[in-house]
């Protein structure tokens, strides 16, 4: 039975490593012993983040790798060798809604989202199966359980990516294998991704610290936990399924979701590189 994998001596690939909550991932993971490939496409790859951790004695390498490109993805998998841990952390938001959007954002925002956790952990899964270990974990979002204005394209690609995770799970537990998954679904977090979202009730839903969320991922994979709500009050969203659909909308409306990208953003160029 999967009990979580231990940092210590483990090989783990953190994609989006060079920013956000994926470097501090990486360096937190460093930090307790493992070895850490970081893949971005931004900052040669996440050269600073891997220079940083081996400034402080530990051991990582970063590549220059853009995840939609599957044959490329196939490719750095190679050179980056077998993992204990993959952490699908990249991501993208456009923050417009429906009829402003590109049809070039509404692609690039599946391809990174949803697409490239499959080319990721395609690549490295038969090794974790073969290791009789590892834990695949998919950073998602709250929005992956709740759809929010201006992100029918954000929301929709983190539903998916729950599903993903949700269903590899089952596909490993079905097949007897030791292999673990354990998916994120944060509310906003302080680091740039989201940089202008407002949020209503601060106490309930405070916009999340970067280093609380990178540490509680990091406590999660060496744990053995599954699925990971964050701030705990979100965790009420999947019971308000239970309502019927107006009374849903109105509970949103009144915790101010649909309002929190009115402001928004975001980090400049994001969406289309
Ligand atoms: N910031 C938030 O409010 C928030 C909330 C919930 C979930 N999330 C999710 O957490 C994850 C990390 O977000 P963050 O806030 O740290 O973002 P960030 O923008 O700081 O980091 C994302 C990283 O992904 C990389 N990236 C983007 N496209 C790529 C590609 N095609 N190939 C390789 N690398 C690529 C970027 O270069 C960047 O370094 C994302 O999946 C995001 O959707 C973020």
């Amino acid at each position: 039975m999967y009990r979580g994998t231990r940092l210590r001596g483990a090989r783990i690939l953190i994609t989006g490593g060079a920013s956000g909550i994926g470097r501090l991932m990486a360096l937190e993971a460093a930090r307790r012993g493992a070895e850490v490939a970081v893949w971005d496409l931004a900052d040669d790859g996440g050269a600073s983040a891997a220079a940083e951790i081996v400034a402080a004695g530990g051991l990582a390498s970063a590549y220059r790798v853009d995840i939609t490109d599957s044959s490329r993805v196939a490719e750095a998998a190679r050179e980056t060798g077998d993992v204990d841990v993959v952490v699908n952390c990249a991501g993208v938001v456009a923050g417009k809604p429906l009829l402003e959007a590109t049809e070039e954002s509404i692609r690039r925002t599946f391809e990174v989202n949803t697409l490239a956790p499959y080319w990721v952990t395609r690549a490295f899964l038969p090794g974790m199966i073969a290791r009789g270990g590892g834990t695949v974990v998919t950073i998602a979002s709250a929005a992956g359980l709740i759809g929010v204005a201006r992100q029918t394209d954000y929301s929709a690609s983190k539903f998916a990516a729950v599903g993903f995770t949700e269903s590899l799970r089952a596909e490993l537990r079905a097949d007897g294998h030791d292999v673990g998954t354990l998916v994120v679904c944060p509310y906003y977090i302080n680091t740039g991704m989201f940089e202008g979202v407002e949020t209503r009730f601060p106490r309930l839903l405070p916009i999340l610290e970067e280093h609380d969320v990178a540490l509680a991922v990091i406590d999660g994979i060496e744990s053995g936990r599954e699925q990971i709500i964050l701030p705990p009050f979100a965790r009420l969203v999947p019971l308000m399924r239970f309502l019927p659909t107006r009374a849903f909308d109105r509970v949103a409306d009144f915790f101010g979701i649909n309002h929190t990208m009115d402001h928004f953003v975001g980090r400049a160029q994001q969406s289309v590189r």
